[in-house]
Order: structure tokens, then C-alpha cells, then sequence
């Protein structure tokens, strides 16, 4: 598909130890799952998860979708008895209007304005009135603070609220959770638990836009 795939292709077999086995990855991994496990209340509803790569949080959805023929491979694995697909997310092939939740983690940061639209645009299709979409991205507030300019496709991406409601006006925010204000993971861990708590309070302050990433629910209008 292109070269972000590619790269998932040679990770996949190694994508969980590689990325959710050190400081940094178990300390998000448990406050992404955490916010899932809030906001996935309803057990009758129908979740996509998109794009699930290795599966990690397969567990909340029934069905996922992947541009990864090895992240499939290695996720169909873990959870023989789910729905899982090769497919671009900008195109699923899933019926119009049949789906309650997408979730997508750690997705929406290797893209650009164009790919995130068209994305956007088949999570319209696909969901349900009222159906939600429950992603992550980077904050370009934080980020315009801290003057971070990288721009490659690993991370590159980042977005305000304002920005994310003009990409697609069939969607409202509905809510938003902060995440790492406070980095965490370089603090030293005897000091850690202190500095979690006060993360937690800053991170969904008013300051929240301006915790390093964002979970934004979306709901269709
Ligand atoms: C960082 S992984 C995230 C996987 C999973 N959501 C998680 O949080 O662990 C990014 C995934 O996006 C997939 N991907 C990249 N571009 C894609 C596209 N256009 N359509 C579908 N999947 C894509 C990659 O194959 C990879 O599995």
C-alpha cells in the first residue's frame, strides 16, 4: 500500500515487545486501555478496530481491519475467533452504516490532513447515526509550544480541536482525555507514582489540549 505499511509488514512479529514492553509503551498501553475500558460500557455494540495491528486492543472490538498482511497474519493469531481483514481503512469494504465504535490508536500521527479526510469520510459511511470514532493524535498546541517540527510520516502529525472539527463536519467532539502531560516515563521511578497522580489531574484540566497526545471521541452528527 505504501511505505508506512511496509514498515508494519518487516515490525509485526516483533511490534509487541518492541513497542509495549518498555517504560514508555507500558505506561501508555495501561492509560489507552484504561480510557477504553470507560468508554466501551455498552457490550451489544458493534466495534471496528481500525487499524487493530498486532491485536492489542482486539479485545474490546469484534472486528478489525489492518493495511498489514503480517500485522493481520500476527493479530488472527491472537484472536482466531474474530473478524479480522486486510483492508485500507480509507476503503474497509464494510456495508454502509453498520458499525457502533471505531477505535484507532496509534494511527491518525502517521498520516496528513488528506489521508486523515478521506479516512474520516469512509468513518462516516460505515458508522451508524450517532456512531462514534475514539482515536488518538498528537497535540499541535503542545506541540507549537515546545516549537517540536519534525514532520516525517512516524509521528509527524498533530492536530488542535478546531483543526480536527474542520476536517469533517459530520462529526462533533464529544469528549477529550489528555494523555502524558507530564513525561512520565523520563521521570525517575521512585518518583513516578507522585508524578502520575499530578498528571492525571493536569491532563484533563483545562490544560488537557495540552498533554503530548489526545484521545478525542467523535460522535456522527
Ligand atoms: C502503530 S500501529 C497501531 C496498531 C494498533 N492500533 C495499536 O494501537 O497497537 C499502526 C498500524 O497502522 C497500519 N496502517 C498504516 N496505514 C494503513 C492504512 N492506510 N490502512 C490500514 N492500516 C494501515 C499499519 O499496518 C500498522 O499496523
Amino acid at each position: 500500500m505504501d511505505e508506512i505499511v511496509d514498515y508494519y509488514d518487516e515490525l509485526a512479529k516483533t511490534y509487541d515487545s518492541n513497542r509495549f514492553e518498555n517504560t514508555y509503551g507500558t505506561f501508555i498501553d495501561k492509560q489507552e486501555r484504561a480510557i477504553l475500558q470507560l468508554l466501551l460500557t455498552h457490550s451489544e455494540e458493534l466495534v471496528l478496530d481500525m487499524p487493530c495491528g498486532s491485536g492489542r486492543f482486539l479485545n474490546f472490538a469484534q472486528l478489525g481491519i489492518d493495511g498489514s498482511k503480517e500485522m493481520v497474519r500476527v493479530s488472527q493469531g491472537k484472536f482466531p475467533g474474530k473478524t479480522i481483514s486486510h483492508a485500507d481503512a480509507a476503503q474497509t469494504g464494510i456495508d454502509d452504516h453498520t458499525i457502533d465504535t471505531i477505535i484507532s490508536f496509534h494511527f491518525f500521527m502517521h498520516l496528513n490532513e488528506e489521508k486523515m479526510k478521506q479516512i474520516l469520510q469512509e468513518c462516516d459511511r460505515i458508522l451508524k447515526p450517532k456512531g462514534r470514532i475514539i482515536f488518538d493524535i498528537p497535540s499541535a498546541k503542545r506541540r507549537k509550544l515546545l516549537r517540536y517540527n519534525r514532520t516525517n510520516w512516524h509521528g509527524g502529525f498533530s492536530l488542535t480541536n478546531k483543526e480536527i472539527r474542520e476536517l469533517n463536519t459530520h462529526f462533533d467532539i464529544h469528549r477529550t482525555y489528555g494523555l502524558l502531560f507530564v513525561p512520565i516515563h523520563r521521570i525517575p521511578k521512585r518518583l513516578r507514582s507522585i508524578f502520575i497522580s499530578i498528571d492525571r489531574v493536569l491532563s484533563n484540566s483545562f490544560l488537557k489540549e495540552y498533554s503530548s497526545y489526545q484521545i478525542i471521541e467523535l460522535v456522527k452528527k
